[in-house]
């Protein structure tokens, strides 16, 4: 378990300065200028489900080695253990960031800690991947990425489809004008289940007991209570650890058409659903209906379902002089609106992916922008909040307003 009197006070002043965004962020740098033929050293915090699909993307980079991981259930540090040899393991994110030799962190922890990870990231110096949402709240979100502004490390956020050739196609054909003005983008993303078991609900393994996982790290500030098994593994479906399907699915998409469109922070929000697929004791709603309203004259709505997945998921951007299609993983598609195009023709994308891991080691040696930086992963993370926000308050929700709202933790 964590012994948090193992820090000398000086170190252990410091770093709860750094998890609350309140220390100088480059008081602690450790970077080393790296060479172009030295290896990467990366160190991986909350290597769950994703965290191992991570892993195995960031190992197949040329030039990297992951050397540490830290998780607070030991089966984790036990299963990386067996995948990659040599490996250090903690059950503590803090001694993993003292590490000197360690030039950047990929975390993939529950949403509710990602800030606390993030912030201590980048004080003690380190490159970092950071999985979405940015964070579970707003004021969180403020603070990361004003800590981003203040150090000089290259910061990616796990949103992938920044990386897809479809946004490449998108931006040149908005800017080429075969689109015309949009107004409107509607997307959608849908799943099912077989009949009684919820959408998200994960077994939980005999081994996760209170032995073996560091619950009050995992609360990260959130009431003590005993260590309840099927929360720590089903964090996703209550709000203290959670942003529900907004935070883990409408984000990707918002973010893809922010990106696409170049769209500011949303000016409103209005959300409505709720926990209509299965009543399973779940808080976050599995049936969703927003919409965004931005100051330049675009609506955006997204709805989800969890009771039907015959579309799938897509977004389509409706301009007066042209509509795209877009579904993840596949080629961008484009039709002319005849009444403003009349000789445009439609035609599908056939731009090149790139590997979005790839993409921040490259920038991680050059030191250049990643494809999905700190300001696009606020942009999208702050929509996020907005819609649950109005889902929570039962009511439409402007950007100040939202700002307004202390969050409960
Ligand atoms: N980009 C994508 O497409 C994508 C896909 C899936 C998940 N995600 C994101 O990845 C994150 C993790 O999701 P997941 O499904 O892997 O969850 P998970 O529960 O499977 O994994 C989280 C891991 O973090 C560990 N953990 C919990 N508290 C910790 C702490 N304080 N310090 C260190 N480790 C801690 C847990 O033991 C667990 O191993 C979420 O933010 C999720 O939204 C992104």
């Amino acid at each position: 378990m964590t012994d948090p009197t193992r820090l000398e006070p000086s170190r252990r002043t410091f770093l709860k300065q750094a998890a609350m965004g309140t220390a100088a962020v480059l008081a602690y740098p450790t970077a080393r200028v790296l060479g172009a033929n030295d290896r990467v050293r990366v160190g991986m915090i909350g290597v769950g489900d994703r965290g191992n699909d991570l892993m195995g993307q960031i190992r197949s980079v040329h030039g990297v080695e992951v050397v540490a991981m830290a998780d607070v259930y030991s089966r984790r540090r036990d299963q990386a253990t067996n995948k990659v040899p040599g490996i250090q393991t903690f059950d503590d994110h803090r001694r993993l960031l003292e590490r000197k030799d360690i030039d950047a962190v990929i975390l993939a922890s529950p949403l509710h800690v990602h800030a606390r990870h993030f912030l201590d990231t980048l004080a003690a110096g380190k490159d970092l991947y950071a999985e979405k949402t940015m964070t579970w709240s707003i004021p969180e979100a403020d603070k990361c990425l004003a800590a981003t502004k203040e150090s000089d490390r290259v910061v990616q956020i796990g949103l992938q489809y920044q990386s897809s050739a479809a946004l490449t196609d998108a931006r040149q054909w908005i800017n080429e004008g075969w689109v015309g003005k949009v107004t409107q983008v509607e997307c959608w993303m849908s799943r099912n289940t077989p009949h009684g078991k919820g959408q998200w609900v994960r077994p939980v393994p005999s081994d996760c007991t209170a032995r073996n996982v560091n619950w009050a790290a995992f609360l990260n500030g959130r009431p003590e209570r005993s260590f309840d098994p099927f929360r720590f593994i089903n964090w996703r479906l209550f709000w203290e650890f959670s942003g529900g399907n907004c935070a883990e699915n409408m984000v990707h998409q918002i973010a893809w058409v922010m990106g696409a469109l170049d769209l500011p922070l949303p000016s409103s929000a209005y959300m409505s659903g709720g926990v209509f697929s299965e009543k399973d004791g779940r808080e976050v709603p599995d049936t969703i209906a927003v919409t965004l309203d931005f100051p330049k004259d675009i609506v955006v709505t997204w709805q989800s379902t969890f009771s039907n997945r015959h579309y799938e998921l897509g977004d389509r951007i409706l301009g007066s002089d042209g509509t795209l299609e877009h579904h993840f993983d596949a080629p961008l598609q484009y039709w002319p609106e005849k009444t403003n195009r009349p000789g445009g023709t439609s035609t599908h994308g056939s731009g090149h992916e790139q590997d979005h891991m790839g993409n921040w080691i490259d920038c991680v040696r050059s030191r250049a922008t990643p494809n999905a930086p700190p300001d696009i992963g606020y942009r999208s993370a702050i929509a996020v909040h907005m819609a649950n926000l109005s889902y929570k308050n039962k009511k439409r929700i402007t950007l100040e307003e939202a700002k307004a709202i202390t969050p409960e933790f």
